[in-house]
């Protein structure tokens, strides 16, 4: 049970084994908190419990679970137990796929779906009425960039991380004054595994000089969650290019993400 690990607060990171997720996990035990760690690896998952305990004395308990298999969100807290008391929730887990929208297998696309957006409302829904009701909690809900505009080509990624930006941005209006925070952190370019299960390794990481380190993007995020800001954007760059996006023609912005995107097609 979450609630007898010890009298830390508790921090569920979905994509714990690697990336973002990883170094989120390594800044939440730093400050006080202990971990629920979910992701599909339970060897990265238990390395990190592992670390998370010498490093910090944290608590790490280790849940893994295909948050793209129906019913993975209910079968998380299942695991944990009735009593399980989750003060922060990020929703970090998440994955991208590259190329024509028509020749893509069905199956990739809708298990991003499932994985970006079915189990990151999944999970939402089901830990928020406690953090209601205790009128404390914070959701970080990972989305990117990608969020500000359609992506050509990586369409249903692009199009599944507006759908968390949206979601995130209504929650935390509708939360205002209860206590709970919601939290959209939207990174650009960041040195992760993500490019290469998203198939675009040539396009991003060799090519564009400001790609972020995962450990900058989590400081970045952790210290807005904190601060209970709506939205995290790290990188001055990040934050020029979604505000040159907000101001540009939409059709010459569709240009350009289809050029970045087709080179690596
Ligand atoms: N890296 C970037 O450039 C970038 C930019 C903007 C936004 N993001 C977003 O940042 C988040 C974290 O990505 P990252 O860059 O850290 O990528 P990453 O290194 O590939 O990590 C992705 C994490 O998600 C987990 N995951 C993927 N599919 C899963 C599934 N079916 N069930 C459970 N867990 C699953 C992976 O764990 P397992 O493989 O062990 O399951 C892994 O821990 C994602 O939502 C991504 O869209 C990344």
């Amino acid at each position: 049970m979450v609630t007898a690990m010890s009298n830390r607060s508790v921090a569920l990171v979905t994509g714990a084994s690697a990336g973002i997720g990883r170094e989120l996990a390594l800044i939440l035990a730093r400050e006080g908190h202990d971990l629920v760690l979910v992701a599909r690896r339970e060897p990265e998952l238990t390395a990190l419990a592992a670390e998370l305990k010498e490093t910090y004395g944290a608590d790490g308990r280790v849940v893994t679970a295909d948050l793209a298999k129906a019913g993975a969100a209910t079968g998380i807290l299942e695991e944990l137990g009735p009593d399980a008391v989750i003060d922060v929730l990020v929703n970090n887990a998440g994955f991208g796929g590259h190329g024509a929208f028509h020749e893509r297998s069905a199956d990739d696309d809708l298990r991003m779906l499932a994985v970006n957006v079915t189990a990151l409302t999944d999970l939402t829904k089901r830990v928020l009425p406690g953090m209601v009701s205790r009128r404390r909690g914070r959701i970080l809900n990972v989305a990117s960039t990608a969020a500000f505009q359609p992506g050509p080509f990586m369409a249903v990624y692009y199009a599944s991380k507006a759908y968390v930006l949206s979601l995130s941005e209504a929650l935390a209006e509708e939360l205002r004054g209860t206590g709970v925070t919601v939290t959209c952190l939207c990174p650009g370019v960041t040195k992760t595994e993500f490019q290469q299960v998203a198939g675009v390794e040539d396009l991003t990481l060799n090519v564009w000089p400001l790609a972020m380190s995962a450990q900058a993007v989590a400081e970045a995020a952790y210290a807005g969650m904190t601060k209970g800001k709506r939205l995290v954007v790290p990188g001055v760059h990040n934050k020029i290019g979604a505000q040159s996006v907000r101001m540009s023609p939409r059709g010459a912005v569709l240009r350009i993400v289809r050029r970045l995107h087709n080179s690596a097609h």
